[in-house]
């Protein structure tokens, strides 16, 4: 085996089709380059770019990517609304979420080799190689992500749907605190977050009641919800009386609509939490006495995708994916222009 500091572009881990690539892929001024979805500043539209295949530095792997996953976290990188989140590069390949195999690692790297397949939420100091790219490189240990070793027999396609999405499932469960037997109401379920959140909450023993479309009911029931509430059809405040009239333990917003939240938090009863994942509470809602309110920022990443990685390894949650798309497709995904016929789930970039 190839230990740290070492290279083996040629070697049997690297994926056939990327050995092809760095044979004959294309060179600028004599450096080999590779295909990648990026900005060239903030505020910039993501477009495909023929970007200089990035080396791995000091404590860093080089990872030919499989797949990849979006995020609205993308957008938010893209649009420079995190620049004070971070240090940034440019040109940047954008993508947090990827999966692929190290093909090369650099100096002091010691979690990883070269062959190994890894996954995870590639948010490097500095942010430039993302994972909308043939190759990405990113710390071993990644300053504001988390990386960790892809479970035997998960397939790259499953591995890259997990991250951001996952982690940030748990971990506003985690903070919610609801007990076994308690009830959740998850606004936003069909989307990333929400398809994790509902069978992770199940299968806690905690009794979810989800927002869905009538035609995605039945397969959000089977993701582990056991009530379904229709958005546009009364507010929620109103629907929840009927399957929860001693109130709910906790919502978890991940929709951020202030109209929804203002209508639901007297659903909470005294004690109980309201979360929201896309920051929708204001000082009114975070001045609450009764209830714990919380805009959650995903924490405590790496413990997060070692438990987000046994559930699914024991097969207790699973993700799902929406959307396949190539590559070259990331920039429409990233503008919001891609629908799904069932869930929406993820969004999955197949890069090789
Ligand atoms: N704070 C953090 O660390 C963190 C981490 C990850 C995500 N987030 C945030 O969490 C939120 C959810 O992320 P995500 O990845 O799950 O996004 P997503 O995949 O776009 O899912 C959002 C879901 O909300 C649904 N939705 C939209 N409007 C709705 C409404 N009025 N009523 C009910 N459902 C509605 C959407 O349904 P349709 O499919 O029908 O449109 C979609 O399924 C985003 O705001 C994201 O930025 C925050």
């Amino acid at each position: 085996m190839v230990g740290a500091g070492s290279v083996i572009p040629w070697g049997p881990a690297v994926p056939p089709r990327w050995c092809g690539r760095r044979a004959d892929g294309p060179r600028r001024n004599g450096e080999r380059t590779m295909r990648a979805v990026g900005i060239e500043r903030f505020g910039g539209t993501p477009q495909l770019m023929q970007l200089p295949v990035p080396e791995p530095g000091s404590g860093r792997l080089q990872v030919a990517i499989e797949t990849a996953a979006v995020n609205p976290l993308d957008r938010a990188i893209a649009s420079g609304s995190l620049a004070g989140l971070g240090e940034y590069r440019f040109p940047l390949a954008l993508g947090m979420d990827g999966a692929g195999t190290v093909i090369a690692v650099g100096d002091g790297v010691t979690r990883f080799r070269v062959g190994d397949r890894v996954f995870g939420q590639f948010w490097s100091r500095p942010l430039q190689f993302g994972t909308f790219a043939e190759v990405s490189v990113v710390q071993e240990t990644p300053a504001f992500g988390a990386l960790a070793a892809v479970p035997d027999e998960l397939p790259s396609r499953e591995a890259a749907a997990l991250p951001t999405s996952g982690m940030t499932a748990l971990g506003a469960i985690d903070h919610a605190r609801v007990p076994e037997g308690g009830t959740v109401f998850v606004i936003g379920a069909t989307g990333g977050v929400g398809t994790f959140v509902v069978q992770a909450a199940a299968a806690r023993g905690i009794r979810v009641i989800a927002t869905a479309p009538a035609r995605l009911a039945e397969q959000v029931r089977g993701l582990g919800a056991t009530e379904i509430v229709v958005p546009g059809a009364q507010p929620f405040g109103q629907a929840l009386r009927g399957p929860a009239p001693e109130g709910v333990d906790a919502v978890l917003d991940l929709v951020g609509d202030r109209s929804l939240i203002g209508g639901v938090a007297g659903a909470v009863r005294d004690g109980g939490a309201l979360i929201s994942t896309a920051f929708g509470l204001d000082e009114q809602f975070l001045a609450d006495e009764r209830i714990r309110t919380m805009n959650y920022r995903l924490d405590r990443k790496p413990a997060r995708l070692t438990e987000l990685t046994g559930l699914v390894t024991a097969g207790t949650i699973r993700p799902v994916i929406g959307t396949d798309l190539p590559l070259e497709e990331a920039p429409r995904a990233l503008a919001g222009g891609v629908g799904a016929t069932g869930l929406r789930g993820k969004t999955v970039l197949h890069v090789r």
